[in-house]
């Protein structure tokens, strides 16, 4: 089976390779990238997105610019992890591959009308993309099979002690996604932290010998610098591909049923996903929450998906 999905994503080394794995692997078929601002500004998320399909040479796919900014508040870029461009490392040159006119949200509210099928929404960055949809075109939002995020963590957080980048940027964005009546799915740090590209994997993208495995060791060996020096990591987590895996193949990625609570109110706890593994709360399970990846598969599949490029 074939799963239609938008990949919603705020380009990004991680996100970037999970594009090349979207665009790659025959069990999802992408059909739209959408940007928003996080990693970096949404315009030069923009411009990474087009980078990489140009390179991959993606060119039937539509990339549709987002939010520039959080529902509430200003936005706060990762440059201390991305770079300055938001995909630092490699020398790009121009992109060839061009961005549609026509805005994230409505492009994503299009497809939703018009595809034949109900679509999965993969979100790989800040939910404000995704709430807008949901917040302002609740027409579409049966057409909806299921949203896999990338965001939160069931243990401590990355951008603030609590609190992981992608909803501490949107938290209000956030709440409205567990809120919705939608199946949710959670990929938070707690698993991608488990897809770390240790040198094994290095040594096998190197070992393909080709420019696109170049360009990965490259995008890996900058992200790998970043967080050796922001979080004593030695081998970077991959995190953006392991929302991805869940609709590849849901066995890579088991997942709970939680309650997920969104904190947008704590002075220091903003933007924190607070989940009730022990169902204490009460509160009913809203989404399924990812614990554990088979690292081996996820791996295998990810390193098939750029090995099929040039
Ligand atoms: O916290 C990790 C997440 O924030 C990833 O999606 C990364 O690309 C950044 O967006
Ligand atoms: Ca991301």
């Amino acid at each position: 089976m074939t799963t239609p999905i938008i990949l919603d994503c705020d380009p990004g080394h991680d996100d970037a390779l999970a594009i090349l794995l979207a665009n790659a692997n025959p069990a999802v078929d992408l059909l739209a990238i959408t940007t928003v601002g996080g990693n970096q500004t949404v315009e030069k998320c923009t411009i990474n997105a087009r980078r990489i399909c140009s390179v991959a040479g993606i060119t039937d796919v539509p990339i549709a610019t987002g939010a520039a900014e959080p529902l509430i508040g200003d936005l706060h870029i990762g440059e201390y992890v991305h770079g300055v461009s938001g995909l630092d490392g490699p020398d790009w040159g121009e992109p060839s591959v061009q961005a549609s006119d026509e805005s994230a949200v409505d492009l994503i509210v299009r497809l939703l009308r018009e595809h034949p099928e109900p679509v999965t929404i993969v979100a790989v960055g800040p939910l404000t993309n995704i709430a807008l949809v949901i917040r302002d075109h609740p027409d579409v939002v049966d057409n909806i099979r299921e949203i896999v995020i990338m965001g939160g963590s069931t243990e401590r957080g990355n951008d603030t002690p609590y609190a992981e980048f992608n909803i501490k940027v949107d938290p209000e964005a956030a709440a409205i996604v567990f809120a919705a009546a939608l199946p949710v799915t959670m990929c938070g740090l707690n698993i991608t932290h488990q897809a770390l590209a240790t040198p094994d994997v290095i040594e096998r993208l190197k070992a393909l010998d080709t420019r696109m495995g170049d360009l990965c060791v490259e995008l890996l060996t900058f992200f790998s610098a970043s967080y050796l020096r922001t979080w004593g990591f030695t081998s970077p987590p991959l995190h953006d591909p392991v929302a991805l895996m869940r609709v590849i193949d849901p066995s890579v990625v088991e997942c709970l049923p939680e309650p997920v609570a969104i904190e947008t109110e704590g002075r220091y706890t903003r933007g924190a996903t607070v989940v009730d593994l022990h169902h204490l709360s009460g509160e009913r399970d809203n989404a399924l929450v990812a614990m554990t990846l088979d690292r081996e598969r996820f791996w295998d599949a990810m390193i098939e998906a750029v090995a099929s490029y040039v």
